[in-house]
């Protein structure tokens, strides 16, 4: 058995595989309600680390009730987890503060201050991001306002660092992990002395790295007894949620792309150079299979504003579900007639530089459009955002041309995936994985039952392939 666990910021789920045929056994999720995320003051957003831990032990047991299986079978445990997070521990190893999390935007100030003063060509020519609100600039604001608490860390940790140390006692992280801390410096391969040097940060704070795919540590007796897992499993896979979604769909060379359009949409692709986007669009980070000697980047783009304008969209219609919004919006011919929906109804879109953005139904005429339009125009304006991101993926020296998905939200839509292949002139292929079935193949890489990636996604079902079609792509 491989056994995958996905630390998300709304729950813990873990997924129980089958080594050998590839195959899913069990998935469960705990809580079943939502973890709250605690925002004191507005802009902050906070979690205890303790209740991740607590969740996934919870998770265990659920999976161990819902399928009964030898433990001591289990080969290797792999971890996904929220990125970006800020986890800090002492010297005996507890917990100093609640986790400073991925949206909390409180170091925003401190990371454009760094991105001002070091130059943009340093930062995007090295760390290939702005230091951003991410892990580092998080942590220089702890050092700014609660200097007491930050004589007393000994090493910070990622929240999937935190739930390793939890199983293992071993305070670790990863080089993917350090980059998308922006502790990372991708030109010299080596951590980013320079932003530490700014921010007076010490590298002692730095955990030990570990390889991504590698027996990391061993479960430690009583984390053993608190999972109900057996002793000397080893941990041998971590990553952060975005490379680890691509992993899961085996998204590992150029050319290969993953995409989600949940409530927001994200498209994640390989470079093997060092370009990055002069104007800060993009996030990049060392991808989960990068070597020394072959370095891989993923370079990553977001949309907020996908999945939410449907929702949105869905509540505003009344009492329809999604198969039959998809269906009613195919009944518009192709370009709604010139009506145009812009999906940026979320706030500001960093794709689009941090601009505060609305939605936008453009071009509506009383005597043409109806419902159907508005229901298309919509799918079609999300694909419009994504292939514009795509666009600047391209322009970064990413190839975009086979994408591959989980069938799952936006394209579980027919008429999303349509528009989306033919207007992009793209290939989509859907496969039925998610995070932490991608967690456990990657534990099964790293503890050595699979001799290579080929091996590890054998197992992997596709759903469905899509093709653009000559017609079609001229009409869109
Ligand atoms: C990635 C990112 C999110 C969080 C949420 O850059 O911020 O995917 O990891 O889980």
């Amino acid at each position: 058995y491989l056994l995958g666990y996905d630390i998300g910021s709304s729950s813990i789920k873990a997924t129980l595989l089958d080594c050998d045929t590839g195959k899913c056994l069990a998935a469960v999720t705990s809580p079943k309600q939502e973890m709250e995320i605690v925002a004191p003051v507005a802009g902050w957003a906070e979690q205890r680390p303790e209740r991740w831990w607590q969740e996934v032990i919870n998770a265990t047991q659920l999976l161990k009730s819902s399928y009964g299986f030898d433990t001591s079978l289990v080969a290797g445990i792999g971890i996904t987890y929220q990125m970006h997070g800020l986890v800090l521990i002492d010297k005996d190893g507890k917990v100093l503060r609640p986790a400073i999390i991925w949206c909390d935007s409180r170091a925003v100030d401190f990371g454009n201050q760094a991105f001002a003063d070091m130059g943009e060509e340093f930062c995007l020519g090295n760390l290939l991001n702005s230091p951003g609100n991410f892990t580092a600039s998080k942590l220089k604001w702890v050092k700014e306002n609660e200097p007491e608490l930050h004589a007393r860390i000994h090493k910070i940790q990622l929240p999937g660092d935190y739930i390793a140390f939890k199983m293992t006692g071993e305070l670790q992280t990863t080089v993917s992990g350090l980059s998308e801390g922006v502790l990372w410096n991708f030109r010299r391969q080596a951590v980013a002395q320079e932003l530490l040097d700014y921010y007076g940060i010490s590298a002692d704070l730095l955990p030990d790295v570990v390889e991504t795919f590698a027996v990391q540590a061993l479960l430690t007796p009583e984390a053993a007894q608190e999972l109900g897992l057996t002793a000397g499993t080893p941990i041998s896979y971590r990553a952060g949620d975005q490379p680890n979604n691509a992993f899961s769909l085996n998204v590992l060379n150029a050319g290969e792309i993953a995409a989600t359009a949940g409530t927001s949409g994200v498209v994640y692709g390989i470079n093997e150079t060092m370009a990055a986007d002069p104007r800060s669009r993009v996030n990049a980070f060392v991808h989960v299979n990068s070597t020394p000697q072959r370095p891989k980047n993923g370079v990553m783009l977001c949309v907020n504003g996908t999945g939410i304008l449907n929702s949105w969209l869905r509540r505003l219609v009344g009492d329809v579900s999604y198969e039959d919004m998809n269906q009613l919006g195919a009944q518009a011919p192709v370009g709604a007639e010139d009506l145009i929906f812009l999906p940026f109804g979320n706030g500001a879109e960093r794709v689009l530089e941090n601009r505060p953005t609305t939605a936008e139904l453009r071009g509506l005429s009383f005597n043409t459009h109806g419902r159907n339009h508005v229901l298309r125009a919509a799918q079609e304006g999300i694909v419009s955002a994504l292939n514009y991101v795509m666009d600047i993926m391209r322009e970064t020296g990413v190839q975009v041309r086979k994408v591959r998905a989980g069938n799952a939200n936006m394209f579980l839509s027919p008429l999303f995936r349509e528009a989306f292949v033919n207007s992009g002139n793209l290939e989509l292929e859907l496969y039925n994985t998610d995070a932490a079935q991608g967690a456990a193949r990657g534990a099964g890489i790293g503890a050595g039952v699979y001799a290579s990636a080929a091996e590890a996604f054998n197992g992997l079902e596709r759903i469905l392939t899509v093709e653009p079609q000559p017609l079609l792509q001229e009409q869109y």
